[in-house]
């Protein structure tokens, strides 16, 4: 069996003052997984991107990184820089005054210098076909320029594994096409959270479902 990258063990949890979603959780993603993710709205697929990485504590259980449990900020630090998460509103996740600057903020966190970063960077807005979006400021984007970019900057610190939220989200269909062709061509590990199905059949091997009362199965078709 293939090495564990990330794993949650007996999680409980649910936000404040709101029933509990996830009661005994345990899930493993291991190296060389693509998962496609799926499940109603308000099932708890984000908060378990979220748990995933740290972003959620849970009430009981833990999160564990190379079978080791993410206790403090260093161990969270080494957990994010390894797994790419693109979250789900894209505003969440721009912050700098251009889309270069965010892209190459994750290299630039990662100790290279400027020159190093902006490469990186240009890298990752051309695998995505989005380099003349480079100069722009991230809030006047549009909803799929923004996905995009959201993307690229996840890519561009080249993680060991992408845990991504709807990325067809605002997508026309050239660039959803280009995406699922970019991630059929690399073997990295991933999660995939979306509600399209054929999108979650192009670009993962495996299936998860999360049910409205927080179970998880794991199948190997999609249904
Ligand atoms: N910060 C929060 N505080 C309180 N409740 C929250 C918070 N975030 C999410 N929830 C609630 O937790 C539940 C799970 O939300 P979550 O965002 O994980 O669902 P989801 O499966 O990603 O849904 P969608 O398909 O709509 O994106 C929902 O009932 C939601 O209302
Ligand atoms: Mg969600």
């Amino acid at each position: 069996m293939n090495d564990a990258v990330a794993a949650l063990r007996e999680v409980d949890f649910g936000y404040a003052d709101r029933p509990r979603i996830f009661h005994g959780l345990n899930f493993t993603l291991r190296e060389g997984e693509q998962i496609g993710l799926y499940g109603p709205n308000g099932s708890g697929k984000t908060t378990f991107f979220r748990l995933m990485t740290g972003l959620e504590k849970p009430q009981k259980g833990g999160l564990f990184f190379h079978g080791i449990p993410v206790a403090g900020e260093a161990d969270l630090h080494r957990l994010r820089c390894s797994i790419g998460f693109v979250v789900q509103n894209s505003d969440d996740q721009l912050f700098s005054s251009s889309v270069l600057e965010d892209v190459a903020f994750g290299p630039l966190n990662l100790g290279m210098n400027k020159k190093q970063a902006r490469e990186r960077a240009m890298n990752a807005l051309s695998s995505l076909g989005i380099e003349s979006l480079a100069d722009r400021p991230p809030h006047k984007l549009s909803g799929g320029e923004k996905k995009l970019a959201a993307l690229a900057s996840v890519l561009s610190m080249q993680p060991e594994a992408l845990l991504l939220d709807e990325p067809t989200m605002f997508l026309d269909e050239a660039s959803r096409e280009k995406l699922a062709y970019i991630l059929k061509g690399q073997t990295i590990t991933r999660i995939i959270i979306s509600h399209d199905g054929e999108f979650l059949r192009e670009t993962c091997t495996s299936f998860m479902r999360i049910t409205p009362n927080g179970s998880v199965a794991v199948t190997q078709a999609f249904c």
